[in-house]
């Protein structure tokens, strides 16, 4: 596996593997890797000539300057744990050789027909800003021909979508399944913030998200919102901050239920911030 650090060094990598006409796959992750980012690479292994991994804590989608400081970073342990997913090669910049002080300076401008705006969009502005300029440059540079991506990240998945819709990027967009531990918790970096007893209180989040499937098509989709928040809010030490049902495409909140819709959530469990979600399907 190579580790490569600077934007010439991916460019003659990049350029080495299309001169032999080998199909590139790519996962963008941010490092602190788990099971779930690791699916993602063994499905891209499996199913491209080379797996591309870019490691990047990308700056100018934290709209918290703390958050961004305290994102772990491990690049050792992240690579021995790429190799033996199959992954050929990492990209691992730094923010200063990826971005010129422009970019950095955040004024990326793209049509997000309000999809930006809903949900995490509402609680993190300019979130989402950041997140389609580094991958739209890591796109144009990794020159793929299929991008995984998780459902986890739920609306970041739909705004890929639409931006390789308006960008025409030639790149398959593959949506993977949310990777779960036994319990059901989603798989996420900041899970590791959780002590024990809070680890068995997140449990609740799709727990309820899965019992809510069973009141469908009888309650409206507003009337599931109340059901759900009241629910995880009435487990002690969980707190909503949103839970909305929506489009799946638009991200536009619905009031009455399509063929499919999803429910996508954030809770606080304690000072830590969760994100998870749910299809329905009639
Ligand atoms: P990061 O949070 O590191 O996630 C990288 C990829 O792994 C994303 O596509 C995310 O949805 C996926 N992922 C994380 N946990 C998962 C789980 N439990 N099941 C399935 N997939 C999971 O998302 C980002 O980084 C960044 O915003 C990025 C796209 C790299 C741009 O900076």
């Amino acid at each position: 596996m190579r580790i490569v650090k600077t934007i010439n060094e991916l460019n003659s990598l990049i350029n080495e593997i299309k001169s032999e006409s080998k199909t590139i796959g790519f996962v963008p992750t941010m490092g602190a890797l788990h099971n779930g980012h690791l699916t993602l690479v063994r499905q891209c292994a499996a199913e491209n000539d080379v797996c591309v991994v870019s490691i990047f804590v990308n700056p100018t989608q934290f709209n918290n300057k703390t958050d961004l400081e305290k994102y772990p970073r491990n690049l050792e342990k992240d690579a021995e744990m790429l190799e033996t997913a199959g992954c050929a090669c990492v990209f691992a910049p730094s923010a200063d050789d990826f971005y010129s002080a422009d970019e950095l300076n955040n004024t990326f401008d793209f049509d997000f027909g309000g999809m930006d705006k809903v949900m995490e969009g509402k609680f993190r502005p300019g979130h989402f800003n950041g997140v389609v300029q580094v991958v739209s440059k890591l796109f144009s540079l990794v020159q793929p021909d299929k991008a995984y991506f998780g459902k986890k990240d739920f609306q970041q998945l739909a705004i890929i979508h639409r931006m390789v819709r308006l960008m025409n990027f030639k790149i398959d967009i593959i949506d993977c399944p949310i990777v779960r531990e036994a319990s059901g918790l989603a798989m996420s970096s900041r899970n590791e913030r959780l002590s024990a007893a809070e680890r068995e209180i997140a449990v609740n989040i799709s727990r309820i998200l899965n019992e809510s499937r069973k009141l469908l098509p009888e309650k409206t989709p507003a009337e599931l919102i109340c059901w759900v928040t009241d629910e995880v809010n009435a487990i002690s030490g969980l707190e909503v901050e949103y839970f909305e049902i929506a489009d799946p495409v638009t991200l536009t909140t619905i009031d009455t239920w399509l063929p499919k819709s999803i429910g996508c959530i954030a809770v606080y469990c304690g000072d830590v911030r969760l994100i998870d979600n749910i299809e329905y399907c009639l």
